[in-house]
């Protein structure tokens, strides 16, 4: 897919402010600093996009933008981020997993991993949370760049042992780094292709 416009649309701290969901959308979660904004960045080729920061907890909307005037790409705050009140965590969390949950455009959520660590107990949670609502979903492993071929295998095996436990398949999956645009190509083709499934289905 060549990304010929990118344009953010809007912000929104709830499901019902979100954007009519006339198009097919595809969302970016995962814990906090894990690389949402930067992956989001290197699909589009801008580098200003997405806000990325170096302070965990940066994005706290849920953020639409609008691809090729085709379809939505997401950025959702990260779970997992402690330094704030309680309250408004929580709030957070409930208005986030209300739109994973009801979005009815949503075709795909991708959850990121960073590919440095073994599997962390937080995203392990979210996605049986996923699989239990059958969210469809696709995992991308971040930060390739920082770490072995080596330890990436070893991480990535340990995440297809724990979910192999559970699920029938594994989802599709994407080993990226944005910083070198690895997985660039494979996750836009692959984005492409579910919007012909998705125009097609429906
Ligand atoms: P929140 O919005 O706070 O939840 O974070 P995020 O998931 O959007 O992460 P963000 O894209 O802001 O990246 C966090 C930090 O990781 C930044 O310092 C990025 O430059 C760095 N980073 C993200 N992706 C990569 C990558 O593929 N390779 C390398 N080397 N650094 C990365
Ligand atoms: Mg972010």
């Amino acid at each position: 897919m060549i990304i010929r416009s990118a344009e953010f649309v809007k912000s929104s701290t709830s499901l019902k402010q979100c954007p009519e969901g006339t198009l097919p959308e595809f969302a970016f979660i995962g814990r906090s600093n894990v690389g949402k904004s930067s992956l989001i960045n290197m699909l589009t080729d801008r580098s200003k996009l997405a806000k990325i920061s170096g302070t965990p907890g940066k994005t706290r909307t849920i953020n639409h933008f609008i691809i090729n005037g085709e379809w939505f790409l997401v950025d959702l705050p990260g779970y997992g981020y402690a330094r704030v009140p309680v309250k408004l965590r929580d709030k957070w969390i409930s208005e986030f997993e209300n739109y994973i949950l009801k979005r009815d455009n949503l075709v795909c959520l991708f959850i990121l991993l960073d590919s440095r660590l073994a599997p962390q107990a937080s995203d392990m949670r979210f996605i049986d949370m996923l699989g239990v609502n059958q969210i469809p979903v696709a995992r991308v492993f971040t930060k390739m760049d920082k770490i072995s071929m080596e330890i990436l295998n070893k991480n990535i095996k340990a995440h297809d042992k724990i979910m192999n436990e559970k699920w029938e398949s594994l989802p599709v999956t994407f080993i990226t780094s944005s910083t070198k645009k690895d997985g660039r190509e494979e996750i836009l083709d692959f984005i492409e292709n579910s919007i012909n499934i998705f125009k097609n289905g429906s």
